[in-house]
């Protein structure tokens, strides 16, 4: 079932020059993209979008984090796209992903983990909204669709 997923690279990601690589790796993957930003976080954002850790011991320096810098936002799209996606970015703990995922490869953190997806439906539909509405969201196809 075609799905979609909020993904963000982190300050870090952009800060270390992996846009490209991180995106190239999504595409080639067969997710399309259907929304990208680059932007800043506000506070409020930062928040909201973590508002599931809040009661957390790190969430004051997840916001932070989260808002040093430049991000980028984007709504991928394709068939079981949340999973796909967790299953690309790898264990939360850069240290402990396994090679070959995006955090595997390119983390050693747990706070610096590069890339954020979706980790449900749930979890979409109170993220994606932050980041866009609903009218940037661009439905287009390829053309030359794989049959999945
Ligand atoms: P993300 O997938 O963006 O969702 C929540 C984020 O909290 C997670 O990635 C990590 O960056 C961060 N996080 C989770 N656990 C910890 C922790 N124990 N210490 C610091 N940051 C954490």
């Amino acid at each position: 079932m075609t799905e979609r997923t909020l993904v963000l690279l982190k300050p870090d990601a952009v800060k270390r020059r992996l846009i490209g690589r991180i995106i190239s790796r999504l595409e080639d993957k067969g997710l399309k993209v259907v929304a990208l930003k680059f932007m800043q976080m506000t506070h409020d954002q930062a928040e909201n979008h973590y508002s599931v850790h809040r009661s957390k011991p790190f969430f004051k320096d997840l916001v932070s984090y989260i808002t040093s810098g430049p991000i980028v936002a984007m709504v991928l799209e394709g068939p079981k796209a949340i999973e796909v996606v967790r299953l690309m970015a790898g264990s939360t703990d850069g240290s402990k992903a396994q090679p070959g995922t995006i955090r595997g490869d390119f983390s050693m953190g747990i706070e610096k983990n590069i890339i954020h997806a979706s980790d449900s439906p749930e979890a979409y539909s109170h993220e994606m909204p932050i980041f866009f509405n609903e009218s940037e969201i661009v439905e287009w196809s390829y053309g030359d669709e794989i049959i999945y």
